[in-house]
């Protein structure tokens, strides 16, 4: 055991506030902003949205309390808090599977913050001054088929990461989220306003809020499923390591089901800010991807005042995917200077230059790797769809199984109440129950069927 034992004090987070504006930072990412309208768009709105918010119930939500209360217990990084919680059990490999996921992710999400960011300078500057979709479109290709501005941009991404990362738990990850998540709730409101405002926004509340489920089938509910899994963060050890820096006192069930809330609310929000103002000027909800990146733009340039409006959007974009990929990278960071003994700085080097390799794998997606296709997609693709649809639901599974099977109630317990402190037995009764059958259940029939392992 003891080598797993840190030389050096754990550094944590400090104050409650920190620990919901730390967690809730990773939680809300590009996720919200790109992949939750995207997704929404291409799925028919309002069932999606629906069928969304059923997983993160039963499946998301539980599956965070679970990492929570795993890393608190083992106050240690995902890999070796399992091998601390079952000693000489594979159960580790959940720890070694979130790592990798973490680099799938990290891959291909620094590209899309790296577009975010061209962006902000693109729109200051007017270089995506046009109504016209194709315009735009011309714009959006320009910057992925150029390998250099690609690269670019994304090794920018990862030097701001890793410096706020190099500062540490406390005086990095806490004290930057502290200040962009009210950032962008205002920068969110800002934009909301602007686009209620305009004449004919109604055709794009109802399009997110009147359910149609003609276009919903098996593969809908597996990718409502992964983005549940990928909005919260879990599946991977984010909320473990996250978990091991939570103070003793903090009500792990109360803030999970706080940042689960203030999740959908922003992704809520960000629909209301997009599908308006996409209908008011006569656009296609159904982009997918490109939504962002090449409607979005066009619809600003379409109202008064646009250009403005398009710079705070992109940067609350920006911020948004800042607390996300912080989250990110902490987890292998976590894992070498607890495991390897090395310095923060090496750590986070390290990490950095290997994802830089990973990560342009992704960045040239749009350009000379555009035909490199294994099992049929783009390695941006097949990053995003092995990450989000395979690896963040095989780990959610294991982990539920962990908690419901192999800690039992006794532990689980012990930890929700705080040793007691808590007066929360009947949502400690509750939890067990879900998360030992429902959750495992549900991920399990929707993965296989989800794959064509099996057909329902
Ligand atoms: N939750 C982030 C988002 O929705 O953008 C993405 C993410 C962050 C996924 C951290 C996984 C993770 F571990």
């Amino acid at each position: 055991m003891n080598k797993h034992v840190a030389a050096r004090p754990r550094d944590g987070f400090t104050t409650g506030l920190g620990v919901i504006f730390a967690t809730l930072g990773s939680a809300i990412g590009l996720g919200n902003i790109w992949k939750f309208p995207s997704l929404t768009g291409l799925n028919g709105g309002a069932a999606f949205l629906i069928l969304y918010l059923a997983c993160t119930l039963l499946v998301g939500l539980p599956v965070m309390i679970s990492e929570l209360s795993l890393g608190r217990r083992a106050r240690a990084n995902a890999v070796t808090t399992f091998e601390k919680l079952a000693p000489r059990q594979p159960w580790w490999l959940i720890g070694a599977a979130g790592a990798l996921a973490a680099f799938l992710i990290l891959a291909f999400y620094t590209e899309v913050a790296a577009w975010v960011i061209a962006y902000i300078f693109k729109a200051a500057f007017g270089q995506l001054s046009s109504v016209d979709p194709q315009v735009t479109a011309a714009a959006f290709s320009g910057l992925i088929s150029s390998p250099v501005q690609s690269l670019l941009w994304q090794w920018l991404v990862l030097a701001m990461i890793a410096a706020i990362i190099i500062a540490g738990v406390s005086k990095g990850i806490e004290r930057m989220t502290k200040r962009l998540v009210p950032a962008l709730f205002v920068l969110l409101l800002i934009v909301i306003v602007r686009s209620l405002t305009l004449p004919g926004a109604s055709e794009g509340l109802v399009f997110l809020f009147r359910p149609d489920f003609s276009k919903v089938t098996w593969a809908t509910v597996l990718v409502a499923m992964g983005l549940s899994f990928f909005k919260l963060s879990v599946g991977m050890g984010t909320m473990i390591t996250y978990g091991s820096y939570f103070r003793a006192d903090q009500n792990i069930p109360g803030t999970a089901a706080r940042v689960m809330l203030g999740d959908v609310l922003v992704s809520i929000l960000a629909g209301i800010a997009i599908f308006p103002a996409v209908f008011a000027f006569g656009f296609e909800p159904d982009a997918g991807p490109s939504l962002l990146f090449i409607t979005i733009p066009a619809v600003f340039n379409a109202m008064p005042l646009g250009r403005v409006f398009m710079v705070l959007f992109f940067l609350l974009a920006a911020f948004a995917a800042t607390g996300a990929m912080l989250s990110l990278l902490e987890v292998p960071v976590a894992y070498l200077t607890e495991r390897l003994n090395w310095s923060r700085v090496k750590a986070t080097v390290t990490t950095t230059l290997i994802l830089a390799v990973f990560g342009a794998g992704a960045a040239l997606s749009g350009s000379i790797l555009a035909n490199l296709k294994p099992f049929g997609m783009t390695l941006f693709d097949l990053y995003d769809f092995s990450s989000s649809n395979i690896l963040l639901p095989l780990g959610g599974l294991f982990i539920c199984l962990f908690v419901g099977w192999r800690w039992g109630l006794g532990e689980v317990r012990r930890v929700l109440s705080n040793d007691g402190r808590l007066r929360n037995e009947r949502i400690v009764q509750l939890f067990f129950g879900v998360v030992k059958f429902l959750t495992p259940i549900l991920v399990f029939i929707v993965l296989l069927n989800g794959l064509g392992v099996i057909k329902l």
